[in-house]
């Protein structure tokens, strides 16, 4: 199947589920939004992928809204102890992940004006605790910048997409998943009747947070809801499973 036609699917999807939760992070993409209003964005949507990491939406909620209050924005942060960070972080878990957005925030006030980097490759190389997981995340859904994530929930749907047999953690697949990760944030465009190629206006971010999220709750590690699945049809995994259960030449 097409990246567009996926893309099509996720999106539809992803506009069902967008507000379910109540997510204080995720705020539509405003265009209009000047740099400094942008450079915010990428700070929530920094300290929200932060705390996802390792732990569940509902958990993460209250301690964002706590963190927000008391750390609106980078400087304040920065300008934190980091007793004052732990305090907030209390019941988390993984105290190093707030140590490393302490020790960002301070490298972002002293070397780049307080301002998040806006793109990806920099700020995996720049900034601590930001690798290219979290450099996607926060550069698709804040700046709108067309580049991929992959987690772990990212990896195991596109595996089952693509029925990959593939050793999970070996650099191949990596790289096979990350490019597949790529092409689905790419604006694959249209061509349109005057010949002239249009831009389809896919957001990356929304793209990449659909992903994320059928990832954790439709493509799930046990008893994946496949039934619910918005990419059922173009899964080979699905694809192939309902054809040998169908297939009574196979023995049982
Ligand atoms: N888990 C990690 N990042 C997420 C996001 N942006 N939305 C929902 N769940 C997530």
């Amino acid at each position: 199947p097409s990246s567009s036609s996926i893309q099509t699917a996720l999106l539809e999807w992803f506009e069902t589920v967008r507000d379910a939760r109540g997510m204080p992070w995720r705020k539509p993409f405003d265009e209009n939004l000047g740099l400094e209003e942008r450079a915010q964005r990428a700070y929530e949507v920094w300290v929200s992928e932060i705390m996802l990491q390792q732990t569940q939406v509902a958990t993460v909620i209250p301690y964002y809204n706590a963190w927000m209050a008391k750390f609106p924005t980078i400087r304040e942060l920065a300008a934190a102890s980091i007793e004052d960070v732990n305090a907030l972080w209390k019941g988390l878990g993984y105290y190093s992940r707030a140590s490393r957005l302490l020790a960002g925030a301070q490298k972002v006030v002293k070397e780049y004006g307080g301002r998040l980097l806006d793109n990806a490759k920099d700020m995996e190389a720049h900034i601590p605790g930001i690798g290219r997981y979290s450099a996607g995340a926060i550069c698709s859904i804040a700046y709108g910048e067309r580049v991929p994530v992959l987690d772990g929930n990212v990896h195991r749907l596109l595996s089952r997409l693509l029925a990959l047999h593939a050793s999970p953690k070996a650099k191949p697949t990596l790289d096979v998943l990350w490019r597949a990760a790529e092409a689905l944030v790419q604006d694959v465009g249209t061509v349109s009747s005057s010949s002239q190629v249009k831009s389809n206006s896919y957001h990356p971010g929304d793209i990449n947070q659909a992903l994320i999220e059928l990832g954790s709750t439709v493509c799930k590690v046990k008893d994946p809801l496949c039934d619910s699945c918005p990419l059922r049809h173009r899964c080979h995994a699905y694809v192939f499973s309902t054809k040998s259960a169908q297939n009574s030449d196979i023995p049982d």
